[in-house]
């Protein structure tokens, strides 16, 4: 690793703790969590492994940052500035933070640059304009006691609270921005828990967030298992919300969880995202779209395609093209230039993909692998192409989260959208098609929360982004995005 920038060599070399108060403060607990990188296997930092009286200390401190009023009673205008100064250091450390991203996740350095820091800036400014559109309305009321009396009321947006937001390791900044912006904006305190195998580039955020002037206990940072300090975060009774984007079992016990206090929660759950290829797509434009949102970051995407229906029309044509595409990707590590795919983030990811992979012959008409990739010990997987398998092969029911796609040939239109919908989970899909009445009446039959036609994975701060079925409760990004972080208070005045 000796071709790093020295900034990232020296971020490495610091001992990781906690970030609360605006400062590093040792955890009360001796346990580490080991970070490793995906290319090599090799141990690149640790980090805290938080306990419940670490938790307790963070969570403390974003309540009184948040009772003193120093963030949620600035001027919104003050909060949109601090905030847009934010980006601006994003923008400074943009190299520092792509390379973070790429040794502890294994993504390429192109995509941690060009669309996970780059997309991180556009999500930021994008928030922060929002802390200056917080409205609400007036409205007519027709009370009729006490006779004679006339009442005008409106309603006020304020801030729920603590938020806690927990963020897993396929995109650990992006998401991180996700779970913890549009909650400063709205004005509440926020404690950030990162993924266990990805922390860093949220430590290194919440210290640049400092010197951009957010106030100190307004971004804390807990890193440590979810198990432990994710589980002790969702408990504690001075947490207002839970923001999470994961798994769906996590999920559903996040929901639990917080059932007992009511508790606010959003969550962006698991997909196992369909496309629909008609007999009138242009392959051209459908080969490289779908192998990019199968492939992007290994598969390792929330909305990535993961099966593929088709027409009798074009299966051949269609089964070929991605047969070749997949075959010849290269495979290295996230630093190589050239490597079309890269490491998975973790050893038991690596394990838990390749075991689908290893028993899809078993369950499909044909199995094609990509290339090795070229260190045995970092967390490879080939990429693989999997046809035709049984209605009921784990490949097509279970969300893999690595780079294997299905692809299924199907009578009709009608069978493609039977079977697309035909999932516990509503994330995202996509069709198709140059067929102007297909483009338009389709994506109304797709239950999913995001529908794309000639496209797929492209997503926009002005976009909402939330799932339908088990793929999640309410919805991130849009106009509205604050007001899941904000309680509607009515006042109503006699006079
Ligand atoms: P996970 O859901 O366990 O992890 C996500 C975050 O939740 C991490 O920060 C983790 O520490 C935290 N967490 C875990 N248990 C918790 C608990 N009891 N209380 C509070 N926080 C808790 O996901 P995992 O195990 O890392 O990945 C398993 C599978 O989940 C993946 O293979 C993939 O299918 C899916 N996944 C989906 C993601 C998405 O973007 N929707 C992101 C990550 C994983
Ligand atoms: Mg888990």
């Amino acid at each position: 690793m000796s071709s790093l920038p020295p900034q990232v060599e020296s971020f490495l070399s610091l001992s990781h703790e906690l970030y609360i108060n605006g400062r590093t403060v040792r955890s009360q607990s001796s346990e580490r969590l080991t970070i490793y990188n995906p290319a090599t296997g090799q141990e690149i930092a640790s980090v805290a492994d938080a306990n419940e009286q670490d938790v307790d200390a963070a969570v403390n401190a974003a309540h009184q940052a948040y009772q003193s009023g120093v963030w949620r009673t600035m001027p919104a205008s003050e909060r949109e500035r601090i905030l847009l100064r934010l980006a601006e250091l994003v923008e400074r450390d943009a190299d520092i933070l792509a390379y973070l991203e790429t040794l502890e996740q294994g993504k390429s350095i192109h995509i941690a640059k060009g669309l996970e820091v780059a997309g991180t800036l556009s999500w930021i400014r994008y928030v922060a304009g929002l802390a200056t559109k917080i409205t609400g309305s007036t409205f007519d009321v027709s009370i009729p006691m006490p006779a004679g009396a006339r009442y005008t009321a409106y309603t006020l947006h304020e801030p729920v609270g603590v938020v806690a937001g927990i963020i897993p390791w396929n995109f650990p900044l992006l998401i991180g921005v996700w779970k913890v912006l549009p909650a400063l904006a709205a004005g509440c305190c926020v404690i950030a828990k990162p993924a266990e195998t990805t922390p860093l580039t949220i430590l290194y955020l919440a210290a640049l967030a400092t010197e951009a002037g957010v106030p100190d206990g307004v971004f804390n940072v807990v890193t440590g298992r979810g198990s432990v300090a994710g589980n002790s975060l969702v408990n504690h009774p001075l947490v207002a919300k839970v923001s999470f984007t994961g798994s769906t079992p996590v999920g559903k016990h996040i929901a639990r969880s917080c059932s007992d206090t009511l508790k606010r929660f959003s969550l962006e759950l698991g997909g196992k995202n369909p496309a629909i290829v008609l007999p009138d797509a242009d392959l051209e434009q459908t080969v490289p779209g779908l192998m990019l949102a199968s492939f992007l970051n290994q598969g390792q995407v929330c909305a990535a395609c993961s099966r593929i229906y088709v027409t009798p029309e074009l299966f051949k044509p269609l089964s070929s093209a991605l047969a070749d595409a997949v075959t010849s990707m290269t495979v290295g590590a996230g630093l190589d230039p050239t490597a079309q795919i890269n490491p998975l983030v973790s050893l038991s990811q690596q394990q838990k993909v390749s075991a689908y992979i290893d028993k899809a012959p078993l369950e499909a008409e044909h199995v094609i692998k990509g290339k090795h990739g070229p260190n045995p010990a970092g967390y490879y997987v080939q990429p693989t192409l999997i046809i035709n398998p049984a209605p009921t092969a784990a490949c097509i029911t279970d969300e893999i989260f690595g780079p294997v796609l299905t692809l299924t040939q199907v009578a009709d239109t009608d069978e493609a959208i039977r079977l697309a919908n035909n999932s516990p989970y509503g994330l995202a899909a996509s069709v198709w098609t140059q067929n102007l009445q297909a483009a338009m009446s389709l994506p109304r039959l797709i239950e999913a929360g995001t529908v794309w036609v000639n496209s797929h994975v492209m997503i926009d701060p002005a976009m909402p982004f939330g799932g339908y079925k088990q793929s999640g409760v309410g919805h991130d990004f849009g106009a509205d995005w604050l007001k899941s972080f904000m309680h509607q208070k009515s006042i109503c005045i006699r006079y």
